[in-house]
């Protein structure tokens, strides 16, 4: 894409290429993200509107809004603007299939034979407004149900706090239950009534197993054998490891990726 092909702006001088490479650099520091010269009107685009509410006239200014140590919500500011959130429940069905029937099996049987705690916990790392932490969660109380003594937990992290807020409300419209399975939102979500009858809430059951925070992931912490399994598995998905985690076993890692993790765990185990 040339520069000519970036729009331009009412009142707000044309991004510089300079401009860009600085917004640029910066994204990539703080949140891993790489810009690349064809999302230049992306940038544009998502910043414009806050350029304008801030009253400046340019991008150049706007950086050095960015930058001024006043204003250091400014950062988050920049990222919520930046981040894409698309995300919808179940949004990748093979993978839970593969959690369903492949992964959460083998843990059961490792379960009962004494190997293993009856503990999941699993990440959703990059968990935007919510979809996928509560999808996951679904499906582990499903396959390891309380009554037979599981305990569930799912960490959901994200960069942008504008979709924490929404996932942590745990609040959708109603046609975001498309992709959800009968039984699941049956057994899972409230329908909203009166004023809220277009809109689905988690229920308790499964807002409980679900906690969130923020957290920027910076690099992928998995070795890189384990990395390409994960990437095969899950290839729209950063599985790292959780922060929270890092001092326990395996077993702590997210049960979507046990099944490829646990091999490639005991050789870069063996080697420390
Ligand atoms: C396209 S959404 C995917 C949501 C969900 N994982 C799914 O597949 O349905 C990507 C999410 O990752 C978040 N994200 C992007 N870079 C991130 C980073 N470096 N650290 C944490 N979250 C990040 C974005 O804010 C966004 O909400």
């Amino acid at each position: 894409m040339t520069s000519a092909s970036v729009p331009t702006l009412p009142g707000i001088r044309p991004l510089r290429e300079r401009e860009f490479a600085d917004f640029q650099a910066f994204i990539y520091k703080e949140a891993g993200i790489f810009l690349s010269k064809v999302k230049q009107a992306l940038l544009v685009g998502r910043l414009s509107r806050r350029i304008r509410e801030l009253g400046l006239d340019s991008f150049a200014a706007y950086y050095e809004r960015v930058l001024d140590p006043r204003y250091p919500e400014e950062r988050i500011e920049l990222i919520n603007s930046i981040c894409t959130h698309e995300t919808h429940f179940f949004r990748e069905p093979r993978q839970f299939e593969y959690l369903e029937h492949v992964v959460l099996p083998r843990l059961r049987v490792e379960a009962e034979a004494g190997t293993r705690p009856k503990r999941i916990r699993a990440w959703s790392a990059g968990c935007s407004s919510g979809e996928e932490p509560f999808s996951i969660g679904m499906s582990l109380l499903a396959g390891c149900p309380a009554s037979a003594g599981w305990t569930v937990d799912v960490v959901a992290t994200d960069v942008s706090t504008r979709v924490l807020d929404r996932a942590r409300a745990a609040v959708w419209s109603l046609d975001r239950s498309k992709h959800i399975p009968g039984d699941y939102l049956k057994r899972f979500m409230l329908r909203g009534q009166g004023e809220q009858q277009d809109k689905m809430k988690a229920g308790p059951e499964l807002r409980d197993v679900v906690r969130f925070c923020r957290n920027v992931e910076r690099r992928p912490a998995l070795p890189r054998s384990a990395r390409r399994r994960a990437h095969n598995l899950f290839p729209r998905r950063a599985l790292t490891r959780a922060p929270c985690t890092h001092s326990e076993t395996k077993n702590s890692w997210t049960a979507a990726c046990s099944a490829c993790w646990s091999s490639t765990t005991r050789r870069s185990s063996a080697r420390r």
